[in-house]
């Protein structure tokens, strides 16, 4: 079996693998599920069109042979999912994979934090937008009160998890919270990202006015706080990072739109239905799930895996601009898990 290592058209390596275990969620967050797109009649994924546990480590393992060591579970909410413990176990013991995450919006860490953990996850992405009740809830879509949130955060780091904050930032909608939310992460050493607003899906009502770029943010918090910039901790990292001179905790900002990372991007991405996406932005993949159903090896499976990433030339963040947010047919964020 061919497993070198491969390059894309721009010579990025694949690094990482983001599995999307579902495209449901118990949120209807604005800019990522909007309420009258994702309402009581969208047709979410049956379960006999989402990937086994056995095929996600299945496709798993063939992606980490060419060098995803670096393994993300999202969603949709991905504590949606029944059992995942036993997933996490699963990729633990494969060989080569160096890294496991997990994002989540939080509000089921209560019941699962502990098994997880158990499971061998380590690191929890935790979505949270603003500590004003009225923003977050509005901001969820479903008006559940950030408390509870912070609570499991609270929890999970006393596990032992190694937490970051994910804080999508919009104008007019929770700028207000970007200095609370950096008082309350700093204090307890919790890093906190702030995300700039992208144009994910076709729904979210995108427009550059809505975003609040690093530069603006970092600004407003510099205006308060010492903060000195970090190196990247890897090739690829999203964050650009900082850290507060007087007490050594961190700050990062995903800059999709300011200041875009596509130039080291090394993200695969795996919706639950089995497809393969090169790019957070396209608007097709490729059907692993038919092939592994109708019987196709792990060779044939690799050799499908690196023709489409030695074919990859996706750099949708450096080339945005408002026009092609709004004409190009995308997957939605949900679907693929950011
Ligand atoms: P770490 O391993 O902890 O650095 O995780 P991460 O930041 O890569 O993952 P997370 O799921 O927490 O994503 C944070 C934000 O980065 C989300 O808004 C994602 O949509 C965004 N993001 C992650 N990867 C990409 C990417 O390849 N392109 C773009 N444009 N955004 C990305
Ligand atoms: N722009 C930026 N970030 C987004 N996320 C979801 N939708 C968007 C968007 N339109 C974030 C979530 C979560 C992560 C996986 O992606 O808040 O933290
Ligand atoms: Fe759910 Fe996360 Fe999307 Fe919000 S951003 S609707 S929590 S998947
Ligand atoms: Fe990677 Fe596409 Fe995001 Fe660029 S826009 S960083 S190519 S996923």
């Amino acid at each position: 079996m061919n497993t070198t290592p491969i390059q894309d058209q721009l010579k990025r390596p694949i690094r990482d693998l983001r599995i999307s275990l579902t495209d449901r969620c118990n949120f209807r967050c604005s800019y990522c599920m909007p309420k009258e797109i994702f309402g009581d009649e969208y047709a979410f994924l049956p379960a006999r069109e989402m990937l086994s546990f056995a095929e996600i480590l299945r496709l798993t393992k063939l992606f980490v042979s060419l060098g995803g060591v670096k393994i993300r579970l999202t969603g949709g909410e991905p504590l949606l999912r029944k059992d995942l413990p036993e997933l996490v176990a699963g990729i633990r013991s494969l060989s080569g994979v160096e890294d496991i995450g997990l994002t989540t919006n939080g509000v089921f860490l209560g019941q699962q934090a502990k098994g997880l953990y158990a499971a061998g996850l380590r690191r929890l992405n935790i979505s949270l937008d603003a500590l004003q009740p009225e923003i977050f809830g509005t901001m969820n879509g479903r008006g559940l009160k950030p408390s509870i949130i912070l609570k499991h955060i609270d929890q999970a780091r006393d596990i032992g998890f190694e937490i970051k904050i994910n804080m999508v930032v919009q104008k007019g909608v929770n700028e207000s919270e970007i200095l609370p939310m950096a008082a309350y992460f700093k204090e307890r050493k919790i890093t906190l990202r702030f995300i700039e607003f992208m144009d994910a899906g076709n729904d979210n009502g995108w427009s550059l006015a809505q975003v609040v770029t690093k530069k603006e943010m970092l600004q407003s918090l510099r205006d308060v706080y010492e903060l000195e910039g970090v190196e990247q901790d890897f090739y690829g990292e999203v964050a650009r990072r900082y850290r507060y001179k007087d007490c050594g905790a961190e700050i990062g900002f995903i800059t999709s739109v300011s200041e875009s990372f596509c130039s080291s991007c090394t993200r695969a991405r795996l919706s639950s239905d089995g497809k393969f996406y090169t790019c957070l932005f396209a608007s097709g993949g490729t059907d692993l799930r038919a092939l592994l159903r109708s019987g196709a090896d792990d060779s044939r499976l690799l050799n499908v895996i690196r023709d489409v990433w030695e074919r990859r030339a996706d750099r949708y963040s450096d080339e945005r601009q408002e026009h092609t947010a709004a004409d190009r047919k995308k997957i939605s964020m949900s679907y693929i898990g950011g």
